[in-house]
């Protein structure tokens, strides 16, 4: 079975959550894109982990895990996470990194603030974690894949090009800054290449074995689908595509071959950085839900924006990715609200619409249409099953279906990896289908 578990909002959903929740049946675990600009959260007896690369399957000694060749990855990230989890006793033994995957280089990071600068008052609120430009030289054919770090000759010559005849004259004569230095950037990355070196493979022949073997695989997406490059707010987005095509050619996973997409949905929505938020809150039923929800960004720690659920954007990442099942995160965080309210259509120009509009002008500017409902005022922290949560909680998770078109399987009611009611396993659903 193949499952692709994606973010349906601006991020910060849950999926990291989901992802060990599933992973106690999985064979293997494969981040397909993004990088440590992605912050994923679990918890367990062993305490709170926040994987920024690493899949969020690693705590399960059994499962494979791959970061994909459609990841930028940042080697100093990648082994300041092995070293975390070496501290508290845990060896990633099961960990795979494939030799296909960009790395962010050292300058990446500059060139994200630098950019962001000069973009002024447009700036989008990037992670600075230099993903963006990581993404862009791999475009432009000027990025380093970690298999080159096993090629010394070719890297010191990719690098005199790249670093030489590339990025010093912009940091030079746009920036008006100081040079890099090419032979320490070589040397700094020939020590990664030695440390990374037991992770790094060819990724093909391990999934392809896999697939044969009709193993239990979850693609863990990074980031969501309002933050596509090609289907988020756009310019205010990430650099690679965090829907369920991304997940495929960031993984080697055909898409013939997957057999569930499972959209993850915070029962409210927030966001990190610019760009439009049609339903965002701003005054204090936001600050109370950005406070019980512990809403500061996992990577920057910058507040996350607040608003109500948007059907409009959840229906849409339903569509666009595929979903056929959903699991609704963080509804706990509404147990003490009287009343909740769902956007189920934009008003624009006279006009009404059900989905993002492409012009993020347009979004900008569309007035939210709501529905009120009662909260439940209870705490549902202790539910496991459907018939324990309150009945008005139950309507709220209904409502939720029948805007956005899809089931909800699964549904969080707290952040340990226990808490979650299950309505229909995923895995089942996934044979089913
Ligand atoms: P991700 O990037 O999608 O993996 O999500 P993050 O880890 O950035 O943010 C989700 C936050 O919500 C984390 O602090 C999780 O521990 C927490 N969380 C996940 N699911 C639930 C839930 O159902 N209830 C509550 N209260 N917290 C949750
Ligand atoms: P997870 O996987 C929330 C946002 C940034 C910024 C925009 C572009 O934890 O859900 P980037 O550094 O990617 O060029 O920044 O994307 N962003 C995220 N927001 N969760 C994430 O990841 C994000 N990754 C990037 O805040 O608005
Ligand atoms: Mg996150």
């Amino acid at each position: 079975m193949v499952i692709i578990i994606v973010g349906g909002q601006w991020g910060d959903e849950g999926k990291g959550k989901v992802i060990d929740y599933l992973s106690e049946q999985a064979h293997l675990v494969i981040r397909p894109q993004g990088g440590n600009n992605a912050g994923h959260t679990v918890i367990t007896e062993h305490g709170e982990f926040k994987f920024q690369l690493l899949p969020s399957g690693i705590l399960y000694p059994q499962v494979t895990c791959v970061i994909g060749n459609g990841v930028v990855v940042d080697p100093r990230v990648v082994l300041k996470e092995i070293e975390q989890l070496r501290e508290r006793g845990l060896e990633p033994h099961n960990l795979v990194i494939s030799e296909r995957a960009h790395m962010v280089m050292s300058y990446h990071p500059i060139f994200d603030r630098l950019e962001e600068g000069v973009r002024g008052d447009d700036r989008l609120g990037t992670t600075w974690r230099g993903v963006g430009p990581a993404y862009g030289d791999k475009v432009r054919r000027i990025g380093f894949r970690i298999g080159d770090l096993q090629k010394e000759v070719f890297m010191r010559k990719k690098i005199d090009f790249v670093v030489g005849q590339v990025k010093n004259p912009i940091l030079d004569k746009l920036y008006g800054e100081p040079q890099l230095d090419t032979e320490a950037i070589l040397q700094e990355y020939l020590g990664y290449a030695r440390e990374l070196d037991p992770y790094i493979k060819d990724t093909f022949p391990l999934i392809q074995s896999a697939l044969d073997r009709s193993d239990n695989v979850l693609l863990e997406g990074a980031q969501a689908t309002m933050l596509d490059l090609d289907f988020g707010t756009y310019p205010y987005v990430t650099g690679s595509n965090p829907t369920a095509g991304g997940a495929c050619t960031g993984s080697g996973i055909p898409p013939t071959r997957v057999d569930l997409t499972l959209g993850c949905l915070k029962a409210y929505t927030t966001r990190v950085g610019y760009g439009p938020f049609p339903t965002e809150l701003e005054g204090a039923i936001g600050d109370q839900i950005r406070e019980r929800g512990h809403e500061f960004g996992t990577v920057t720690g910058r507040a996350r924006r607040v608003g109500w659920f948007d059907a409009c954007v959840a229906r849409y990442a339903v569509r666009v990715n595929g979903a056929a099942s959903i699991a609704l995160l963080k509804l706990d965080i509404l147990d003490e609200l009287d009343r909740i309210k769902v956007c189920s259509s934009y008003e624009f120009r006279g006009e009404t619409h059900r989905h993002p509009m492409a012009n993020i002008s347009h979004l900008k500017h569309c007035e939210p249409q709501y529905v009120e409902v009662p909260g439940w005022e209870a705490d549902i922290g202790s539910a496991r099953r459907w018939e324990d949560l309150p009945r008005a909680c139950r309507d709220y998770i209904e409502l939720i279906e029948s805007e956005v078109g899809a089931p909800v399987d699964l549904i969080g009611v707290g952040p340990r990896r226990d808490q979650f009611v299950e309505r229909r396993n995923p895995w089942t659903r996934a044979k089913a289908a």
